[in-house]
């Protein structure tokens, strides 16, 4: 695909993305969800692809849906738009590698959502972050009011959904909303070297222990538990063995596979 709004580059492991429609504040448009869904397909079997890295150009990460796009749309076109954008972020969400978001700026609305939609979000110091949509008259379409209560709990969930309030990193961090806080020009590196942490692990296990966590939330606990133990028991298949003799003879693993980070 002749790629417009995403811009990706890969080195050493880490793809970086992109989102480059500054002019808008990196609105997401149908264009943005036809390239995502494509750049997804072309990196999830990528083995040599270890880690992800979504970014926004110029001073948003993303500033919501195209409210431009959206404020023509009929009923069911809005419907298909939500569903649209809700199956692409669960694409992003259950990618077999982990995805960081590096928040720059503003990540408001569907902005917001595609963070969520990463494993692990890292601020700006400036960043901001809300669910302004009430005050549009509409609400989240992107799976916000599904995701947030789960990861920052009901009551600070629905103080961001009904409020609107834009709030900052640090407000952002104190909720569980981001991981870590770091200066603006720290960001880039911050996450590069974040990724690359994750990049030098046992591949296979960095894959598994996110689908395990991931597909375990939506399992019982006795479920959950029971896949992790035949996915524990795969890895002795697997780079297991490497790993655990590396450690005991004192040496850096070499894992198999087909690039060595
Ligand atoms: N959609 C379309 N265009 C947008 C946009 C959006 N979500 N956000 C910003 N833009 C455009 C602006 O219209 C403006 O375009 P023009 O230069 O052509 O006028 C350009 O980006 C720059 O924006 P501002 O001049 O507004 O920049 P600012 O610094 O003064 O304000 C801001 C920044 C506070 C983020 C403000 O742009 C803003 O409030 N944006 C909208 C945020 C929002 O409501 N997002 C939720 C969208 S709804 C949604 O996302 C629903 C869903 O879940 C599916």
């Amino acid at each position: 695909m002749d790629y417009q709004i995403l811009k990706t580059e890969i080195a050493d492991g880490v793809a970086v993305v992109t989102i480059s429609r500054p002019q808008a504040l990196n609105a997401l448009n149908t264009r943005f969800f036809e390239e995502m869904d494509s750049l997804l397909g072309e990196l999830g079997p990528r083995a040599e692809v270890r880690v992800l890295i979504i970014t926004g150009e110029g001073k948003a990460f993303v500033a919501g849906a195209d409210i431009a796009e959206m404020v023509r749309k009929t009923r069911d076109e809005g419907r298909e738009f939500s569903r649209w954008g809700q199956k692409t972020f669960r694409s992003l969400e259950l990618l077999p590698q982990p995805v960081i978001a590096a928040v720059n700026g503003f990540a408001l609305g569907g902005g917001c959502e595609l963070a969520l939609a990463c494993d692990l979000r890292i601020a700006g110091a400036k960043a901001k972050f809300g669910q302004p949509e009430v005050g549009l008259g509409v609400i989240p379409g992107y799976a916000a009011t599904q995701r947030l209560p789960r990861l920052i709990g009901l009551g600070n969930a629905l103080y961001l959904l009904l409020t609107g309030e834009m709030i900052g990193a640090e407000e952002a961090l104190r909720m569980g909303l981001v991981q870590k806080v770091v200066e603006p020009d720290r960001l880039m590196p911050a996450c590069l070297e974040l990724a690359k942490t994750i990049a030098a692990k046992g591949p296979q296990a960095v894959r598994i222990v996110k689908q395990v966590t991931r597909r375990g939330l939506l399992m019982d606990f006795e479920a959950g538990s029971a896949l992790e133990s035949d996915m524990f028991g795969s890895l002795f298949e697997g780079e297991a063995a490497e790993g655990m003799r590396a450690f005991l003879e004192k040496r850096a693993p070499n894992w198999p596979g087909p690039a060595k980070t």
